[in-house]
């Protein structure tokens, strides 16, 4: 086993000890793990399920500006549910050092919905399994007005809510832990289920196939994969139509342009970008003296090579472009990051993620920021003109990004 495989995508080791300790609690109390946070609905019960009207720039998405993922049609920003569980009983943590009472993720998503987002993007290894229960519970009651993309792939033990190490796509794991995923989800099917990396074990063929098998039973709707290599997007899309591509793109990482892009317009298949903002990096709260201190899997930008003291200085210059533009467009500096990606192609999704419900609603605004041909050439070529000092991710976990899966035997 390598050390990557010990590993999800964001270098997740076995899970912690809060969570282990949720889930004996549960156990002993004998309810789901999920009734132990206290109230967590109650601030969202009064939510209208019905979206308010419209209005420009105030972080409203209206339907008129609904995008599409291969035939899957979604909201054209998506909110990203990535949480693990806290220090502090009763609160989640993302992986970039803020941590919210549970009863405010769930508020978060619930405000998102009002303010017009339709997609929802998890995943098992999320807590593991802490943000589908979230989003499960969050999505009560809207679920039929939502789509839910989350992802398997890594596997874990259960019981221990503990990362094995490894990948496993081996398509008897897969419908074994779908069947899980409907049940933390809350939901009789998966909108839009991706394998979230590929296995160098198991054939994309045997993946898609059983995939295919999922659909015919009604429990998946729709599937992608995240950061696949070139080869196995063709093989899967051949054996069933791929909706979507998960990978890094934001202007901190532009790599999908080179070939995942060109391969996804062809084939009309949708993208969705993850750490749309870098990490943060994009929204101008980071300067070249920020330092992130080692908190486990709490803040992952500590062993982000691009993040690190020697990197960040030169790295800040894009954050001056961004500044320069957003000040030019009237945007603040995370709309225009995610502006930017809504420009590149109109079949891109990104699904920022945060703790705020204040940057929730700034962030839908970048839905309302348009650049005329000659702008976005210009920041295309300003942003083209920094030169990135430092890796995406850790070693570890980009070894599993642009994997091709193995041929069938
Ligand atoms: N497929 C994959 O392998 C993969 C990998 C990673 C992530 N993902 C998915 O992608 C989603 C988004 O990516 P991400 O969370 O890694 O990165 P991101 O969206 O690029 O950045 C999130 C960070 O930006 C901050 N932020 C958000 N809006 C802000 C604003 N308006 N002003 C200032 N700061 C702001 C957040 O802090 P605050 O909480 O303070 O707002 C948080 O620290 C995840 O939630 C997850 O669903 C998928």
């Amino acid at each position: 086993m390598t050390q990557n495989d010990q590993q999800d995508e964001h270098g997740h080791g076995p899970a912690n000890l809060q969570r282990r300790q949720l889930l004996a609690s549960a156990a002993i109390l004998g309810v789901a793990p999920w009734l132990l946070s206290a109230c967590a609905s109650s601030a969202s019960s009064n939510t209208s399920p019905t979206a308010p009207a419209q209005s420009a720039r105030s972080g409203f998405l209206p339907a008129s500006q609904r995008r599409m993922l291969g035939t899957l049609e979604v909201s054209s920003l998506g909110l990203g549910c990535q949480w693990v569980p806290a220090a502090v009983e009763g609160s989640v943590s993302d992986r970039y050092g803020s941590t919210i009472e549970r009863k405010a993720a769930i508020e978060l998503i619930r405000t998102a919905f009002d303010r017009g987002v339709t997609l929802f993007d998890t995943a098992e290894a999320y807590g593991p399994y802490l943000s589908e229960e979230v989003v499960g519970e969050a999505l009560q009651g809207i679920r039929d007005q939502v789509v839910i993309e989350t992802k398997y792939g890594f596997s874990f033990d259960p019981q221990q809510a503990q990362a094995r190490g490894g990948r496993d796509s081996r398509p008897e794991h897969i419908k074994q832990v779908v069947e899980a995923m409907l049940k933390r989800l809350r939901t009789d099917r998966i909108d839009l289920l991706y394998q979230h990396r590929v296995d160098p074990q198991v054939p994309i063929e045997d993946v898609a196939g059983a995939i295919k098998d999922l659909i015919a039973e009604g429990k998946v709707l729709h599937y992608g994969l995240s950061e696949p290599g070139i080869q196995t997007i063709r093989r899967a899309h051949a054996v069933h139509p791929l909706a979507a591509i998960q990978n890094e793109y934001s202007m901190l990482w532009r790599g999908p342009e080179t070939d995942v892009l060109p391969v996804c317009e062809e084939l009309g298949i949708g993208f969705v970008p993850w750490s749309p903002l870098g990490m943060g990096f994009l929204t101008g709260t980071i300067n070249a003296d920020t330092r992130f201190a080692e908190d486990g899997q709490r803040e992952f930008r500590a062993s982000v090579p691009r993040f690190a003291p020697d990197a960040l200085p030169a790295n800040m210059a894009l954050v001056e472009v961004v500044e320069t533009w957003a000040q030019r467009k009237d945007a603040t500096p995370a709309q225009l990051a995610l502006a930017w990606l809504l420009a590149q192609k109109p079949w891109i999704v990104p699904i920022p993620g945060t703790t705020k419900i204040a940057h929730l609603e700034e962030n839908l605004g970048a839905a309302a920021i348009t650049f005329t041909d000659e702008e976005l050439a210009e920041l295309n070529a300003a942003v083209a003109a920094v030169p990135i000092q430092g890796d995406r991710l850790p070693p570890a976990v980009m070894q599993m990004s642009g994997v091709e899966a193995p041929l069938p035997r």
